[in-house]
């Protein structure tokens, strides 16, 4: 696959000649980047696109690849402004906005005027406080603010199997819950880019499905709405709503193992190919063109492939790219897989526990110091004793707790989560 890889690179190394460093252009006022990053070399030409090894400011500029206004989807995760700094270099919080600005003036030039701009975009903490930065949510004002995008939609992406992070905050102190979405922005040039959520649908709920047999009584809503009769058309299937719940839990796929077997280095932040599909399929048609200028390990890629869209991918390490390019090798190609078989995930309703007792009063200070509590005792009465007084501990609970504690919440989950199911 290696081989295949290099002499396709060599192959089309002439190709090369076509991008031209630093090149006049009066459409594209991509401000010069102060960094000196390497040029964009193609590394790859799959059957529907090309991955590029480089700086994606430097290739957005080139007009033979990426002509003004051709593009269809510009689907991206950058880096995020996070605390603790990613091995590929992130930028801080504080200088994110900065950073992004020639991005931003690059995706609007090359976006089509009913193309899209999806970016997915983590939070990040204060440093040494539990506090968050606001900087995603400056990011998306700069972008419509200044550079005249429209927010289309806003979606999350939930992470089911999240662990509890950050650990001083959420697992030590208990003063926070698990941070387990990721803001997805879907800009638009024009208040209109091309969408439809017929291509998304999901399967009707249980409730939903029981209601479509039994019929639905038209009526007036508590909150006002009138609820009319159609409601209760069956459509063959349910409009999802703006969160998404894919688990990130990737470990055995042929990436992977392509990784480790040739002992390559695997991308420490990948995300699922669900996410790409999913806007790929809403808001774009086969042929369209579709970029990821931050493209890791080309999860983009291989979905745009499978759903035969044209795409660019840009990455700027080599190594990435080198790993990247097993996605692509004729004998690893299988479907991709987001390493869970779950069809469904339950939210629980918040409630599902509360016995109207407060437990111990919460920490004055805010819990800016350690607390530390005793243990619970291993015992029967120990355990119906800490569910009664909800006196949890800071170490992790045992299994016959979990056991109560699960069993409880299942039976109410199961009675109550019908009303929340549409
Ligand atoms: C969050 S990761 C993207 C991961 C990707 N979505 C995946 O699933 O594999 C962001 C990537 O952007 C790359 N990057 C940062 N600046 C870049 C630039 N100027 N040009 C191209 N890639 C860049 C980083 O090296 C990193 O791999």
């Amino acid at each position: 696959m290696t081989e295949k890889a290099i002499s396709t690179t060599e192959q089309f190394e002439s190709e090369q000649n076509i991008f031209q460093h630093g090149q006049g252009n009066s459409f594209l006022s991509v401000p010069a980047s102060d960094n000196v990053l390497p040029e964009p070399r193609l590394a790859h030409t799959a059957t529907n696109g090309k991955i590029y090894c480089g700086d994606s400011l430097q290739l957005l500029k080139n007009q033979k690849i990426v002509p003004p206004g051709s593009v269809n989807l510009i689907m991206t995760s950058p880096p995020f402004g996070l605390v603790r700094q990613k091995e590929y270099g992130n930028v801080d919080a504080d200088e994110y906005v900065e950073w992004f600005r020639p991005f931003a003036q690059a995706f609007y030039n090359s976006l089509a005027d009913n193309g899209s701009l999806v970016i997915d975009i983590g939070g990040a903490w204060i440093p040494g406080q539990p506090t968050r930065s606001l900087y995603h949510y400056e990011l998306l004002i700069m972008l419509c603010r200044e550079y005249k995008f429209h927010l289309a939609q806003e979606f999350y992406w939930w992470n089911p199997s999240k662990l509890p992070s950050p650990a001083e905050w959420v697992t030590v102190r208990r003063i926070r819950v698990k941070d387990a979405v990721n803001c997805i922005w879907w800009l638009s040039k024009t208040p209109w880019p091309k969408a439809s959520n017929t291509r998304v649908l999901q399967p009707y709920s249980d409730s939903m499905q029981e209601l479509l047999q039994n019929g639905y009584k038209a009526k007036l809503r508590p909150s006002g709405h009138d609820i009319s009769t159609k409601f209760s058309y069956d459509n063959g299937a349910s409009i999802p709503p703006n969160i998404l719940a894919i688990p990130n839990t990737e470990s055995n796929s042929a990436y992977l193992r392509y990784c480790s077997e040739h002992n390559l280095k695997a991308h420490p932040a990948r995300f699922p190919a669900l996410l790409p599909e999913y806007f790929m399929r809403m808001l774009t048609d086969s042929d369209d063109l579709v970029i990821d200028p931050f493209a890791g390990s080309c999860v983009t890629g291989e979905v745009a492939e499978r759903l035969s869209r044209r795409w660019v991918c840009a990455e700027l390490r080599e190594d990435y790219v080198e790993s990247a390019l097993s996605r692509f090798a004729e004998d690893v190609r299988v479907a991709t897989s987001n390493g869970s078989a779950e069809k469904y995930y339950k939210l629980a309703r918040p409630g599902l526990l509360w016995n109207g007792v407060d437990g111990e009063p919460l920490p004055q200070d805010g819990g800016k110091k350690r607390q530390f509590k005793p243990k619970v005792v291993n015992t029967p009465s120990a355990h119906s004793e800490a569910e009664t007084k909800h006196t949890y501990t800071d170490e992790p609970i045992s299994h016959e707790i979990a056991a109560i504690r699960h069993k409880s919440m299942k039976s109410e989950v199961e009675t109550q989560y019908q009303d929340y199911l549409w």
